[in-house]
């Protein structure tokens, strides 16, 4: 085990927990992961409350025995799963909702493998943020009988996990004279886009999960420009421009040799 055997087995309180749930917005679809789910709760709530199937995985075995024993008794053993696992080793591929109450360092550890989740995974942490990678939301709720912490408060964090779009992207077919480059920064980026012999057109914009929104020069009163990612492509699924190209272009990442000459 790595450095998450120091994190100890304190509860997220009930109300808490369900004001995790509400953050992710979890539903009936989605399959939750809860990183080091102590005595299941938050698994558990989520099945019987919204519905969702979910996995805890636990170091301690008694935790996930006694997990599996609230799971059953709440007659959600069916959606959900408790196994002894080390939070490092899990795949976490299948979930569209990570919860977690781990430690400030064991969060910044898990970062690289949360920052590569498929697009629009969302993402809850309890009291710990991902360092540089700001939340898209947060909220602070009290909890006047926490046992740690001078603060009497809980801070709740989200993460939509933003499609990795840095690069340089390359229009295909009848829009081959097209080239996008784009420099993220987890959720924000801006991006040139040119036509071959034209001036490059600058853009700013925020990626939500999937979709990529971005404005002309970040002048908010323009039309805004979206891309869609889809697999290994880009969509552009409308111009803020009427002279620049139709939607519908498809990009592909470029090659080492860059965008192949229209
Ligand atoms: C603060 S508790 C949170 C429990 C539960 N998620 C909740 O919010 O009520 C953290 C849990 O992570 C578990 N843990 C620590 N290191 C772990 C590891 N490497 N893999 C899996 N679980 C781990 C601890 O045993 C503890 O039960």
């Amino acid at each position: 085990m790595q450095a998450a055997d120091e994190v100890p087995f304190i509860t997220t309180p009930d109300h808490v927990t369900l004001s995790m749930l509400e953050l992710a917005g979890v539903g009936a679809s989605d399959h939750l992961i809860d990183l080091g789910s102590g005595d299941g709760r938050i698994v558990i709530t989520a099945a019987k409350r919204f519905g969702a199937s979910g996995l805890g995985v636990e170091i301690v075995p008694d935790l996930v025995a006694r997990s599996i024993v609230t799971a059953r008794q709440a007659g959600v053993e069916q959606r959900t799963e408790f196994r002894v696992q080390d939070l490092f080793t899990t795949d976490l591929s299948a979930a569209t909702v990570i919860t977690m109450y781990l430690l400030p360092e064991v969060n910044l550890a898990l970062r690289p493998r949360l920052q590569q989740l498929a697009p629009g995974t969302r993402i809850v942490s309890h009291d710990w943020d991902l360092g540089d990678w700001l939340p898209d939301a947060s909220r602070t709720i009290e909890v006047p009988d926490k046992p740690v912490g001078r603060e009497k408060l809980s801070r709740l964090y989200l993460w939509v996990v933003p499609a990795q779009v840095n690069g340089v992207w390359c229009g295909t077919g009848a829009q081959q004279r097209l080239q996008l480059t784009v420099r993220q920064q987890h959720q924000r980026f801006d991006a040139s886009l040119s036509r071959s012999g034209e001036a490059a057109l600058n853009l700013l914009g925020r990626i939500d999960g999937t979709r990529l929104v971005a404005l002309q020069g970040g002048a908010a009163a323009a039309s805004p420009w979206l891309w869609v990612a889809a697999g290994a492509e880009l969509h552009l699924a409308q111009t803020g421009d009427a002279a620049w190209s139709p939607a519908g272009a498809r990009f592909v990442r470029a090659p080492e040799s860059g965008c192949p000459a229209p």
